[in-house]
């Protein structure tokens, strides 16, 4: 039954988040730099005063950074990144708050930098996505000893081209394609001839309403692998979500921090030809088939968002928890439609196996109650036990709205679209700034409701 490990072992590790600790390489600033990122008001020499008290605390400056302050014209936003091992940064940055506004101190490694005040590192902007992209928690042509392909030369070389890919990508980057051989083009070929032949009746209408677009624009079909940036370009038509390449699995924390700039993952491999029906590990079948249709969905992507805007700067606890979300939804989701149950889960999509039997009478449903849901254990090696039925996208993200609310963090956040960037929200200028947009959104909402009418 190997077709039951779905969508792996490997997969698990990145729901458990395994930490940092593992990564193959690290974070430029991850070890011996604190980020600190504040407001100061327009004047004469205030950036020089600033800079003056890491000075004099022995803190040496990595990076800096600025711009303009979304709370009022007059101030500017900073960015740094500075030494917390030399022991004064914990006295600067209590200085530092006397001279400055809104200072909130972001860190990759919490517990070994000075102060209590410490966030968890976040990207503000997708460009800083690059800065853990290549912190895997495995790496894509390292394979376990129980891998079909492990002792497979041929297929451990080739893992490896797949691997150096998403190492060199940057952000803004085309997407390099890949001249998938005869071999993979027969595997990827004997799981979507499967496949195709379940959806109509076992996945979702919102799945079955995208396919046909994919078969249009992107080329799935039975005897080719689309390529990542094509579907990238068709998503981010669709709903402004795009792929990303990466070379193995990324922390729970940083997988779901894409999410919150509509970046997708995806691995651009594919499994070992001698087990088409099994990977240990998600593969291109399992992002392209299982994934990349919803993420055309409007409702579904901005369901996707919010979890991984969640994310954002929550405790490791709370991390752990939006993981298990994902995991019975987006992976593993059911929900309801017509009276009948349908797949939603990549995990459910990309599975002939776990398709047929999700939908049986054999697992046990229950209601998608993210506070409840958030605690299921789950076993990775067989089917699912237990699934989650969502009435709707719409609804998931609504309860998962109010389960955030509960998750222990100084501040709001809100996804800017036109900078592609994250705002945080934690002083009551920026509460006023907010409202402005919102009561700009609702004279638009007044203008239409009149024209509608008339
Ligand atoms: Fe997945």
């Amino acid at each position: 039954m190997d077709a039951l490990v779905t969508p792996a072992k490997k997969q698990k590790m990145q729901i458990e988040d395994k930490t940092r600790h593992m990564y193959r390489t690290e974070f430029p600033d991850n070890e011996g730099s604190t980020t600190i990122t504040f407001t100061l008001k327009e004047k004469v020499g205030i950036l020089a005063s600033a800079l003056n008290i890491l000075h004099s605390h022995n803190v040496n400056l990595h990076h800096i950074e600025s711009r303009p302050a979304r709370n009022s014209q007059d101030n500017f936003e900073f960015f740094i990144a500075c030494d917390n091992t030399t022991g004064g940064l914990k006295q600067a940055i209590e200085d530092l708050r006397g001279l400055a506004q809104d200072l909130t101190v972001l860190s990759r490694n919490p517990s070994k930098t000075a102060g209590n005040e410490e966030l968890p590192w976040f990207p503000r902007r997708i460009k800083d996505l690059d800065r853990f992209a290549n912190q895997i928690l495995s790496y894509g042509s390292e394979l376990d000893s129980d891998h079909p392909g492990f002792t497979d030369p041929v297929y451990r070389e080739r893992r490896k081209e797949f691997a150096d890919i998403a190492f060199h990508y940057k952000y803004g980057q085309p997407i390099p394609k890949v001249d998938y051989t005869t071999a993979e083009i027969k595997t990827w070929s004997t799981i979507f001839k499967s496949l195709v032949n379940l959806y109509p009746t076992h996945a979702c209408r919102q799945f079955n309403h995208v396919f046909p677009l994919l078969v249009d624009n992107c080329g799935f079909r039975e005897n080719n692998i689309p390529q990542l940036q094509d579907i990238s370009d068709f998503l981010k038509d669709c709903t402004g979500f795009q792929l990303r390449p990466v070379a193995g699995l990324l922390s729970s924390r940083d997988f779901l921090a894409g999410l919150a700039f509509r970046v997708f993952h995806s691995t651009q491999y594919i499994r070992h030809g001698s087990k088409p029906m099994y990977t240990p590990e998600p593969d291109v079948c399992h992002e392209l088939l299982g994934h990349v249709p919803l993420f055309a969905d409007p409702a579904f992507a901005q369901f996707s968002q919010e979890i991984g805007l969640a994310s954002l700067g929550a405790p490791d606890d709370y991390v752990k928890k939006l993981a298990t979300l994902y995991w019975f939804t987006v992976e593993f989701g059911i929900c309801r439609q017509e009276g009948k149950l349908k797949a939603y889960g990549a995990g459910l999509l990309s599975s002939f196996g776990e398709l047929e039997y999700c939908l049986s009478d054999k697992p046990e449903i229950r209601p998608f109650e993210p506070e409840k849901t958030c605690e299921q254990e789950y076993p990775i090696t067989c089917f699912q036990p237990i699934y989650f039925v969502a009435d709707s996208f719409e609804d998931a993200k609504i309860k998962l709205r109010n389960f955030a609310a509960t998750i222990p963090r100084p501040f709001a956040v809100r996804y800017n679209p036109y900078t592609q960037s994250v705002e945080v929200i934690n002083s009551k200028e920026q509460v006023i700034n907010l409202t402005k947009d919102i009561k700009g959104d609702l004279s638009l909402l007044e203008d239409a409701l009149s024209r509608v009418n008339n």
